[in-house]
């Protein structure tokens, strides 16, 4: 695809090679992101960042990322205060709101929502979650940490052993994810869920059409052995129609590092898109894997900003010149001090 000027709404837009040149983009923002080095290839650009549902790693690191080439952002953080409250449509929301932005990220509950959003902007519109439907930038930067973790490992994407594990109906990261994993050749997927919150048909008929190996499976020691990447899902309570309907799949699966240990090969990655619900009735990530080394999810969040970065730099057509305008940082930082990181 064109990324020059460009929606970033699905991972459908995506072809393999798409998806390469994305990491290989990110690769070269490593310097920055570590405060190695400083650009300001985006000095006077302005990031609308249009948050309509709670968000931690995807607002600020979309912030963080456009701040780090140098651009500013503005953020509107709940609906209450945005006129959509008052009865303003996405089209007149969007008109707007790209008049005063160079691009927007924007998170909304309703699945198409972005979509329907970006259809009315004059600017780029990356799309930072739309209900349960997609999370493009997170399944690229899962993918981005997978490749970093398995290149350590002398292994590849191709062939990749993978289980997902959790809330697969409702879990928009997942759901990026295993449609960009498709793009890839012979992927293993464990598929782990309570039977009423398997992934859409849609999703897994695709990647059984593409020959990937698909089992779907509904208890946690059955999935998670002979796997590469363990990756694990919260219960995505702000889709259910109820909490009480919600606390039903709470804490079915608890991965902790005694179960780790048992079922788990010793090399196996830990993923989470994060937030982790560490609540006593839900605990499905525990905290007693924090010293654990292939705990990746803080690996994750940090590669957020890298590919948040390169997306920013792709639709805006600064790429080439990111290099060019850097110079050295001046300051002390803890980034930079391996006494402290
Ligand atoms: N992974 C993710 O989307 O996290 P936030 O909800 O904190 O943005």
């Amino acid at each position: 695809m064109d990324f020059v000027g460009s929606h970033i709404l699905s991972v459908d837009q995506f072809d393999r090679g798409d998806v390469e040149l994305v990491f290989r983009v990110a690769d070269r923002m490593e310097p920055f992101a570590a405060r190695q080095k400083i650009t300001r290839v985006l000095e006077g650009a302005i990031l609308s960042n249009m948050f309509f549902e709670p968000s931690t790693r995807t607002r600020v690191s979309f912030g963080s990322a456009f701040n780090l080439l140098g651009g500013e952002v503005r953020e509107t953080t709940d609906i209450k205060v945005s006129a959509i409250s008052k009865g303003e449509s996405l089209y007149d929301s969007a008109r707007v709101l790209s008049g005063y932005s160079d691009v927007i990220a924007m998170r909304h509950p309703e699945a198409g929502s972005v979509a329907e959003f970006a259809r009315a902007s004059r600017v780029p519109v990356i799309n930072g979650g739309d209900g349960p439907n997609e999370h493009p930038s997170q399944a690229l930067l899962d993918l981005y940490t997978i490749r970093k973790e398995m290149a350590a490992r002398g292994a590849t994407i191709d062939g990749l052993r993978i289980a997902l594990v959790g809330d697969l109906k409702f879990g928009r990261a997942v759901h990026s994810l295993c449609k960009l994993l498709g793009r890839f050749n012979g992927i293993h997927f464990n598929l782990v869920s309570p039977p009423e919150l398997t992934a859409p048909d849609d999703i897994v008929d695709a990647l059984k059409s593409a020959r990937h190996s698909v089992n779907e499976l509904f208890r946690l020691e059955d999935g998670i052995r002979d796997v590469d990447i363990l990756y694990v899902t919260r219960t995505q309570e702000e889709r259910f129609p109820s909490q009480e309907e919600a606390d039903r799949y709470r804490g079915l699966f608890h991965v902790n590092q005694h179960i780790y240990t048992e079922f788990c090969e010793p090399n196996t990655v830990i993923m989470h898109p994060l937030p982790r619900d560490s609540r006593t009735i839900a605990n499905e990530l525990d905290h007693d894997l924090d010293q654990n080394p292939n705990l990746a999810i803080f690996r994750q969040t940090d590669n957020g900003v890298l590919v948040r970065m390169a997306l920013f730099a792709m639709v805006l057509d600064v790429v080439d010149q990111v290099e060019r305008s850097a110079r050295d940082v001046n300051w002390y930082t803890a980034k930079r001090d391996p006494g402290r990181t």
